[in-house]
């Protein structure tokens, strides 16, 4: 059976880049708040990650530097990989915002079948099914507003005092709920691509950039479609 190029290195790699910064990122995150009315967790898990860099206000102010820097970090890796694959970045940001007439079938129907069990056949779609354009959507949107008010709250932590910025209160809770929205949508994407069985074959093309050309058609009709002969050759043959 014959195999389809789906993702350059560069995209596996700035796909597991991205997911390892929102780890450290997330958990980092959750560490500083230090306000039991807010943090999701409760105070256990700050003061366990505050205990584990020194405790107290010393291990709050490391869990913080690493925050920032693995911040600056990722949206540096992201930079690096627009620069060495700009039409892979355009071919995505493309992909994820063009929206087809079936497209909001295929998401009704979808969740009919996974939840109820009821739901007609599915329409044909293209490179991103239409749940995965909501996800991608949602974490350049939130991913874009978590670095704009990210760099008003380390601006404001460096180099000016909180109160000579207007837009420090706005930026935090935006930062919070910029967070919970890409959150929400990762327990959904975490699901779809590493436990259900069905996406299997998506799963494992992120570690070797292929799929299966049998899959690709069943589950990405519109865009095996679009390819040119030259495009299907299996990358794995001689
Ligand atoms: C354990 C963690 C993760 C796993 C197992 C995972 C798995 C995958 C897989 C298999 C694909 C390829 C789907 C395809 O080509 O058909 C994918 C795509 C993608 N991933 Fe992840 N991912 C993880 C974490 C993340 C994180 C943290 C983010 C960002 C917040 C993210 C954002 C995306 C985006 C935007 C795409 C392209 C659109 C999509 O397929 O939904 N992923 N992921």
């Amino acid at each position: 059976m014959r195999n389809l190029k789906r993702h350059d290195t560069s995209d596996i790699l700035i796909h597991w880049f991205n997911a390892a910064s929102w780890l450290v990122l997330l958990i980092t995150g959750l560490g500083l708040i230090k306000n039991d009315r807010l943090n999701p967790l409760g105070a256990w898990f700050p003061d366990a990650l505050r205990a584990l860099f020194g405790g107290g206000s010393a291990g709050g102010a490391v869990l913080l530097v690493i925050h920032e820097v693995a911040g600056v970090l990722w949206v540096l890796g992201i930079l690096a990989y627009v620069l060495v694959n700009a039409r892979g970045a355009k071919f995505f940001l493309k992909e994820i915002f063009s929206v087809r007439p079936g497209d909001f079938l295929w998401l009704i129907r979808k969740m009919g079948r996974m939840t109820l069990g009821i739901g007609g056949e599915l329409p044909p779609q293209g490179y991103y099914n239409m749940g995965q354009k909501a996800f991608a959507q949602a974490s350049v949107a939130g991913g874009a507003a978590i670095v704009l008010t990210g760099a008003v709250l380390l601006l404001s932590d460096k180099m000016l005092p909180a109160s000579a910025t207007v837009f420090v209160g706005w930026a935090v809770t935006l930062h919070y709920l910029a967070v919970g929205l890409v959150f929400a949508g990762l327990l959904v994407h975490i699901y779809m691509a590493a436990i259900s069985p069905e996406e299997k074959p998506g799963f494992r093309s992120m570690f070797t950039g292929v799929v299966p050309e049998d899959y690709a058609r069943h589950h990405h009709g519109i865009w095996v479609e679009s390819l040119g002969e030259g495009d299907k050759a299996d990358p794995g043959a001689p």
